[in-house]
């Protein structure tokens, strides 16, 4: 795969000409999307979830919870358990701040156009781009023969949430960069084949916690399928404490930023998104203490930041009928452009 001619924006494409205000510089799309497999950690809210509120006024934003990526292993294949993940994840991203009227956020099963403009950008996607993918072989494990079908294609139905809403920039942890090139591959292939169709996305990954370790084995991503390695974001003050407490780190006594000291590194790296201060700043604040001081501050500062979002969020999960009302708000508002692109695209290949 290339990203060589990643510098090169398409020109416009027929909506996006349609659509710019006369005079009026157009916002930056961004699209991002979380499955719906279980509660998010900290991983997902420092690599991804805190920019995407941030940063809601400087875009035009675009939230997907996406329930057709979350089947695509088979634990997730619980329907009742998946109809209640998707409804908590997109409580959770109300509760940290987006904000319904400037940050739609949607259930991906909800727009069909995603599994349609899926099939379609599966005709135009080699299986060597396939082959190569980090998450399929991390995922499908030793078992292959037995990962789905799904499993294998996932970076191609990601793709479709991307272009479907003519995506500049798409905020994502880095474990979704190879998946952000691939989606431009594609854009490139299809482009060049059919006419300019599509909008040419970028990944826009942070320097800092783009990339969270597990606390049990640092040498891990933290994942929401290892919950001992994580924090959720709904633990409990308590669990919290536990956590971090138990996190792996090594006999040295220095709190230093030192990558080959993998545990204390994830550790200063998770205090360093949540303070955002400098390395050296971090190091001066911590000479001369161990890593009690530093969990024990980590665990203040964790709290502090995810106790109000719980609350936020079960007043949402107590709140049904308003949860499903923003939800289908979010679905019409988003349903009208995703439609469009999908039109664009049949027509480009001559499709119907
Ligand atoms: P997922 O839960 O896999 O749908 O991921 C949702 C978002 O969180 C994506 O942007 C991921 O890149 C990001 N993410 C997931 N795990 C981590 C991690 N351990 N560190 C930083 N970002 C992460
Ligand atoms: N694959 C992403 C993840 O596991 C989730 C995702 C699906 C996504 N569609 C997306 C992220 C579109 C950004 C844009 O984290």
């Amino acid at each position: 795969m290339s990203n060589k001619t990643a510098a090169a924006e398409p020109e416009k494409t027929h909506t996006e000409q349609q659509e710019k205000p006369q005079g009026a510089p157009r916002k930056k799309r961004i699209l991002s999307g979380i499955q719906s497999t279980g509660v998010p950690h900290i991983g997902n809210y420092l690599g991804a979830m805190r920019h995407w509120v941030a940063e809601q006024d400087m875009y035009d934003n675009i939230f997907c919870v996406v329930d057709l990526h979350a089947i695509t292993v088979p634990q997730h294949q619980n329907p009742k358990e998946l109809h209640a993940n998707t409804r908590n994840m997109v409580a959770m991203l109300l509760a940290i701040g987006l904000d319904p009227e400037k940050a739609p956020v949607f259930v991906q099963s909800h727009i069909s156009a995603h599994a349609e403009l899926a099939w379609m950008l599966g005709c135009v996607s080699s299986l060597g781009w396939l082959n190569r993918m980090h998450q399929f072989k991390s995922k499908a494990g030793e078992d292959r023969e037995n990962a789905t079908a799904g499993l294998y294609t996932y970076p191609v139905l990601m793709a479709a949430d991307i272009l479907l809403y003519d995506t500049n920039l798409v905020p994502v942890g880095d474990d979704q960069r190879q998946h952000i090139e691939l989606t431009r591959d594609i854009v490139l292939r299809f482009n060049e084949h059919f006419g300019k169709t599509f909008v040419l996305p970028e990944a826009l990954i942070r320097e800092h916690g783009a990339r969270i370790m597990s606390l049990t084995d640092p040498e891990r991503k933290m994942s929401k399928s290892e919950p001992d390695g994580a924090i959720s974001m709904l633990d409990t003050p308590t669990q919290i404490k536990k956590k971090y407490a138990r996190a792996v780190t090594d006999s040295q006594t220095s709190i230093v930023f030192d990558l080959e000291r993998k545990g204390l590194y994830n550790l200063l790296s998770i205090y360093q998104s949540f303070t955002d201060k400098s390395a050296a700043e971090i190091e001066e604040h911590f000479a001369g203490k161990g890593y009690k001081e530093l969990k024990s501050e980590l665990t203040d500062l964790t709290v502090a930041v995810f106790e109000p979002f719980q609350r936020k969020y079960n007043e949402y999960i107590g709140d049904k009928a308003t949860l499903e009302h923003l939800i289908a708000a979010a679905a019409d508002k988003v349903r009208p452009r995703a439609d469009a692109t999908l039109k664009r695209a049949q027509k480009a290949m001559g499709l119907g």
